[in-house]
């Protein structure tokens, strides 16, 4: 089987940042595997959505009407077999950046098939208190309810400098990177679509 491709996103204005270096912890153990391409989204411009796809006149479209650097992101994620995306906790919610970017997915789902669909997911998050695993959860939700998969273990944060569970023996790091790569084999191999009936 051809080596899977593999997308990491770094949604903190930091591009050697507390969330950069947990995401490069992940793709290190990824990189035995696969082919690993991280984009930082603060390099990027991404303007916001203008939210065609709510009712009043005008439809969303794919590709996005809007010209800017997501149509770029959005073709690497079409020859991605896996997708992390990282974000710090600002505020109790994912950064302004990893929002802006998930917003501008939306475009992805109108696409016949949707981009997402048969996409592995997994989830990076960093908080200086608390809060990680619910910005996890934030990100999670919208690529799901795009037709993404999601890894199993996706419990990668960091409350306080300390990795979550890593204080119980368990190596979350290892254990997301070993379950991304299984799982992304694993779909390759069966090639097929979600049921989504429209
Ligand atoms: C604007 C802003 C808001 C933040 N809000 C929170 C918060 O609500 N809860 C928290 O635990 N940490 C908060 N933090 C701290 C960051 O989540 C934490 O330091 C994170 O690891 C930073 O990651 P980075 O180095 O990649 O930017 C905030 C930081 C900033 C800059």
């Amino acid at each position: 089987m051809e080596k899977i491709s593999v997308l990491a996103f770094n949604g903190s204005a930091k591009k050697n940042g507390n969330t950069a270096k947990l995401l490069k912890k992940l793709t290190g153990f990824i990189e035995k595997d696969a082919k690993v391409k991280t984009i930082h989204l603060v390099d990027k411009k991404i303007k916001p959505c203008l939210s065609y796809c709510a009712e009043g006149g005008t439809t969303c479209s794919y590709p996005c009407s809007i010209k800017d650097d997501m149509h770029g992101l959005i073709e690497l994620i079409k020859k991605a077999d896996c997708v992390i995306l990282a974000s710090p906790v600002y505020w109790y919610a994912m950064s302004g950046l990893m929002k802006n970017f998930i917003d501008r997915l939306t475009s992805c789902d109108v696409a016949e098939p949707p981009v997402l669909d048969g996409k592995v997911f997994g989830f990076v998050t960093t908080a200086y208190l608390d809060g990680a695993a619910g910005v996890t959860l934030q990100m999670l939700a919208p690529v799901s309810s795009m037709g993404a998969i999601i890894a199993p273990y996706n419990d990668l944060f960091a409350n306080n400098g300390k990795v979550w569970r890593e204080e119980f023996g368990v190596k979350p790091v290892k254990r997301l990177a070993k379950n991304l790569i299984m799982l992304t084999e694993l779909v390759k191999e069966k090639q097929g679509r979600w049921f989504y009936p429209k």
